[in-house]
Order: C-alpha cells, then structure tokens, then sequence
C-alpha cells in the first residue's frame, strides 16, 4: 500500500537534546502516531547482549536486528514477551546502541520496520537520520539541538531526579564521545536533512519548542 500521501514530522538531533520529549508532544497534539527510533537500537543492543553477543560483531548484531520478537503496547516494549521497557533505558543500553548503530546491516535491518509507524493520521519520528533516510519525503524536518555543556546539565538533571547517582563530568564526555560516534560514522551519520528548520533549545523550555514545530508544521502545510 501506497502511504507517501501520510505526513510525517522527522525530529533528528544529538543525545539529550529533548527532542524524544518534544516528539512525544507534537505527537500528542496532533494526535499523531510516534517513533521513537532509538529505543529500536536500544532493544538490539539488549537483544544481543542477551544472546551474549558482542556489540562489535556486525554480522551477528545484524542477524539479531532482523529476528527481532517485539511488540509495542502503549508505553510497553515487549521483547520476547519480556517487558524490556525499563531495561533498554539504562545508560549501558544507551552506549550499546550507540555502538550497534554504526553496523550498515544494523541499521537496514531496522529500515522495514521503522517504515511501519507511517500510518494515519501522521507520524513523529524522532532520531538521527530520520529526515534524511527513513523518511526523506517527510512533510517537515526539525534538527533540534542544544550545546553540549546545555545537553549534560539536563542529563544530570534527569538521572538525578530518578535518585539515580550522577558525575556531571563523566556525562559530559559520554556525550561527546556519543556525539562523535552519530557525527562520523559512514553510514547515516548525524547530519541536518536538507530543507530541515534549526531548532536550538538552549533557552527554550518545552512548550516553547512544541509550539515551534507545531507552527513551522501549519506553514509547511499552508504550502502544500
Ligand atoms: O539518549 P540518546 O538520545 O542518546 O539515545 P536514543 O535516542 O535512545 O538512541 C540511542 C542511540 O541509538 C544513539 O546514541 C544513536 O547512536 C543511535 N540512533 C541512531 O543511530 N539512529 C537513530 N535513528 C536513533 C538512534
């Protein structure tokens, strides 16, 4: 079935930049379907470390990705009928996924899959090369972002706030390193789609940034 006529709204950016948050929103506002394309590499990464194998080894991470048992139920990940909805939010999963992403077979695993959330009436997609690979025909493309020093606070933040123990500093380089894993990797690397609209959020709170992709999304379908 033909579903290119379904609006899509690609939210890419780097770690911690809010942009799941902002995503979620829109979403919701628009009573949009949403992709948290992410947690797709997140479950990879803990569907290998499940079966013990290595995040280096492309091949088998890749035979993983494509066997992948998941369900979605709401805010529930279902992996092999486990609920891994708390277990693929860790910060290990998080450096796995980051490591697993850069197998090319990984991520054409995932390409299928992800094409799946396009269904009626519209859909929020967020992660790092959703407007410039997944979705490259979609009706509007934010690249949302924030200086990395903004980016660790509200890390730092965030973990603290779940009474979970926190270094400020250690956060800071994790970012750095992550964001230079997205940024140079060959295969989809972090980049700005072309025709996408900048959105910094440094000073910015939430609502502010919601409002922005929800006007810049008005305009671009004045357009149309
Ligand atoms: O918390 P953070 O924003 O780092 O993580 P996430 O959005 O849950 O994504 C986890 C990791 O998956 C990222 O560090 C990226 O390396 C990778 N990823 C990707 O390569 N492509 C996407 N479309 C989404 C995530």
């Amino acid at each position: 079935m033909n579903n290119s006529s379904i609006p899509v709204i690609t939210i890419d950016g780097p770690s911690a930049s809010g942009k799941g948050t902002v995503a979620q929103l829109v979403a919701q506002k628009l009573g949009f379907h949403y992709l948290d394309s992410g947690a797709l590499y997140r479950i990879v990464a803990l569907a290998a470390h499940q079966k013990d194998i290595p995040w280096v080894d492309e091949s088998a991470v890749a035979e993983c990705a494509n066997n992948l048992e998941i369900r979605f139920n709401h805010d529930q990940v279902m992996l092999n009928n486990q609920d891994v909805s708390e277990l693929i939010r860790s910060e290990k999963m998080g450096k796995g996924a980051s490591q697993v992403a850069v197998h090319p077979n990984v991520r054409a695993a995932l390409v299928t899959l992800q094409h799946s959330f396009r269904k009626a009436p519209g859909l929020v997609a967020d992660g790092r090369d959703m407007g410039t690979v997944i979705f490259p025909d979609a009706a509007l493309k934010i690249f949302l972002t924030a200086s990395t020093e903004t980016r660790a606070v509200r890390r730092y933040k965030q973990l603290l706030g779940k009474n979970l123990q926190a270094d400020y500093y250690e956060i800071l380089l994790d970012l750095q390193e992550r964001d230079a894993r997205d940024k140079n990797r060959a295969s989809a690397p972090l980049i700005m789609a072309e025709h996408a609209v900048l959105l910094k959020t440094d000073n910015l709170d939430i609502n502010e940034a919601v409002n922005f992709v929800l006007r810049h999304f008005e305009t671009a379908n004045k357009k149309q």
